[in-house]
């Protein structure tokens, strides 16, 4: 679903990225932790390409992203759900318009009526089906990453971009959200990357992780296997 390549990516002196390769695998759930400023966030905006990486390969679906013209890029960005590190609702549109504006953008419904029905089963999927007609100042830091799920699932995607989908949550919320991604991944057979520093989260709803460390990966493996990794930099994560 996703091969990534060497990818490097620097700002000015500062290189963020510096030789990083996976594969995501079809119906996969691939965690990546890493600590707070390690790329995360911008390994993610390369694979969409909202950030222009320096060298390296990327390809979704089987195609190379960095290849591609505007008109191709729109066309695959369109099999790639994002839910971005801070929600971005659109603070001046009520939920349903937040949820409508990516179909009338990629025009992916034909009628009014195709697109009522995506959007309720997006916001029946994430279960605020109630909250429809909520202004997002309306919302709870929990229901606005569940309105940011339910739009990153409006367009169907292939693959799905969490970017700290339980940050700043109680718990129990974010136990929900990470039951939700697991759930999201077995109704729509997506493919996902969850970037995370919640075990809690890697634990529920990854089946492979790997950690970001000065600009590469450290490792790979199950929870349950880093988990028992006596690797001091593994182990600083399950503290
Ligand atoms: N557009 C940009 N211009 C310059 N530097 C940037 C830009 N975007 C990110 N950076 C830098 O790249 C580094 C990695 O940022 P990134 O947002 O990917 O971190 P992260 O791993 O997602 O952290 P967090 O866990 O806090 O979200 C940081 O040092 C950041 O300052
Ligand atoms: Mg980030």
């Amino acid at each position: 679903m996703i091969e990534v390549k060497d990818l490097y990516k620097a700002f000015g002196e500062n290189v963020i990225l510096n030789g990083v390769g996976f594969h995501l695998l079809k119906g996969e759930n691939l965690g990546i932790l890493g600590k707070s400023g390690s790329g995360k966030s911008v390994l993610t905006k390369c694979i969409v390409r909202l950030i222009e990486p320096d060298f390296g390969e990327i390809k979704v679906l089987g195609k190379d992203i960095l290849k591609m013209s505007l008109n191709e890029l729109n066309e695959i960005r369109k099999d790639i759900g994002y839910l971005f590190q801070g929600g971005a609702l659109y603070d001046s549109m009520n939920v349903r318009e937040n949820l409508e504006f990516p179909i009338r953008r990629t025009q992916m419904a034909s009628n009014k009526h195709e697109v009522n029905e995506r959007v309720e089963q997006a916001l029946r999927s994430v279960g605020l089906l109630d909250a429809i007609n909520k202004m997002p100042t309306e919302l709870s830091g929990g229901m606005k990453k569940r309105i940011g799920l339910a739009r990153a699932l409006i367009l169907r995607p292939k693959v799905i971009l969490y970017d700290e989908p339980t940050t700043g949550l109680d718990s129990v919320t974010s136990g929900e959200i990470s039951e939700l991604i697991l759930k999201v991944q077995e109704e729509y057979n997506a493919s996902s990357i969850i970037i995370t520093h919640d075990m809690k989260c890697a634990k529920i709803a990854t089946d492979k992780i790997k950690i970001l460390e000065n600009g590469t990966f450290l490792t790979e493996g199950t929870y349950d296997e880093l988990s028992k990794s006596t690797d001091r930099q593994i182990r600083a994560f399950f503290m």
